[in-house]
């Protein structure tokens, strides 16, 4: 029974984080299409940045935005917080019914840090909110008055916070931290800086007083820098199930790649929705940081597994790998697991046979050979020469020809 009620949390609080987030990055998309849209035009009152014209579901619509407030507040008015605030809420509790309860698995590596539960559960948590207020210092500091500066600091900063985290956690737990590390960074920026200046602003309104641009100005900022963050916090939290991702040697660098990457796609939107010259160089950017992430991504497993290349130069055989795999991987991957915690072979993977070993070996190779995804954590304590014997076999058992060649 319990099984079966962790199961359907578990996907229930995943279904809304994901429509949570669709609702809040659609709308930040939206916003800012829109924001980039408008055009001056003569007859449209004073404080009015511009408008647009839109067409969707069977009407026109012309939008207008009135730059730091109109001269009357209206009598509703349309708040965009809860995408936000949702999003953020179902995303702390997935982390804390995943990576907290099951942090020995997925939070934990005890070669890369020796740490209890509580201990990973307090850095973790203590790093989310370190991250939002060295972010929100930069922001406030003379360097938030100057976008590119501020980029590129903010952009150093996240890295080197990727490259400690990843000395700190599992390759999974660390990758999986910066996601929700930028992703709090973001609803904080709604929650504790775009909404209250808002407030402000309406209150100033209300009381029949002139609000002060510059609240409004910071909002934009913080919105903007959300807009350019929302590709690359997608990436890290569906990253957790593509091992070559998070789980190889240079997994830090992939992550520096995926804010390059995802920042300049959104840059190439921001700039054509203006109707200004679209800056096609933003995709040749984009394709260079791809094509250097995926050959990263080839160079080894996270603990010092064999790159790509080099595996294939040792051969091994079957048997050697079949004993690897009953050695680290079939204690969990049977039909009932001895690990304490796993009721279920994980994600039906069974690993205590010929049979199965064989037509998982593309999986083995993924998760285990090329990267140092499983065992998660380590817990049994796969070396680097044993990864190296998966990576051979499974170099040529991945091809249906050899697979068929090297059944004992
Ligand atoms: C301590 C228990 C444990 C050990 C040991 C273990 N695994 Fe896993 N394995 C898991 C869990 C838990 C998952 C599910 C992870 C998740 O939810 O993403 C999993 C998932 C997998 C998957 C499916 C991944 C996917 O995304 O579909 C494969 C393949 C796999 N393991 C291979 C291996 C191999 C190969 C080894 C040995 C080198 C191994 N595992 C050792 C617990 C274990």
């Amino acid at each position: 029974m319990e099984f079966i009620f962790w199961e359907w949390v578990n996907t229930l609080a995943r279904w809304l984080h994901i429509v949570a987030a669709v609702a809040w990055i659609g709308s930040s998309f939206y916003f800012m299409a829109l924001d980039a849209s408008l055009r001056k035009r003569p007859h449209l009152p004073q404080g009015v940045q511009g408008e647009a014209w839109q067409v969707h579901g069977g009407g026109f619509y012309n939008m207008v935005k009135y730059l730091v407030a109109p001269s009357q507040m209206p009598a509703e008015l349309t708040w965009f917080k809860w995408e936000a605030y949702t999003t953020w809420l179902s995303g702390f509790f997935l982390l804390c019914v995943l990576y907290y309860r099951g942090a020995d698995l997925l939070l934990i590596d005890q070669s890369v840090m020796a740490l209890t539960q509580w201990q990973a559960i307090g850095l973790s948590v203590g790093l989310l909110a370190a991250g939002w207020i060295v972010y929100d210092l930069m922001c406030r500091s003379p360097l938030g008055r100057h976008n590119g500066a501020l980029a590129a600091v903010g952009f150093v900063f996240l890295v080197a916070a990727c490259w400690g985290t990843t000395h700190v956690f599992s390759p999974r737990g660390a990758l999986l931290q910066m996601g929700a590390l930028i992703g709090t960074m973001m609803v904080a920026n709604v929650f504790l800086l775009i909404i209250p200046n808002q407030r402000k602003v309406v209150a100033t309104l209300l009381a029949g007083g002139t609000p002060d641009p510059s609240l409004g100005k910071a909002a934009k900022q913080r919105s903007m820098h959300n807009n350019y963050l929302t590709l690359p916090v997608v990436f890290l939290m569906i990253g957790n199930h593509y091992p070559l991702t998070y789980a190889t040697r240079y997994n830090w660098v992939i992550f520096a790649l995926i804010l390059v990457v995802g920042a300049s796609v959104r840059h190439f939107f921001n700039i054509k929705h203006t109707g200004k010259p679209a800056p096609w160089w933003a995709w040749g950017v984009a394709a260079a940081g791809i094509v250097a992430a995926a050959w990263l991504s080839a160079q080894g497993s996270a603990d010092g597994g064999p790159a790509v290349g080099a595996a294939s130069a040792t051969p091994a055989t079957f048997a050697q790998a079949q004993e690897v795999v009953m050695n680290r991987c079939s204690m969990c991957h049977t039909a009932s697991p001895a690990w304490d915690g796993i009721n279920a072979p994980p994600h039906g993977v069974i690993l205590d046979n010929p049979g199965d070993i064989l037509r998982h070996a593309d999986d083995i190779r993924r998760q285990a050979a090329l990267s140092s995804a499983m065992p998660p954590g380590n817990v049994t304590l796969i070396t680097p020469e044993e990864r190296a014997i998966l990576a051979a076999w499974s170099a040529g058992a991945a091809s249906p020809h050899m697979a068929s060649a090297s059944v004992p």
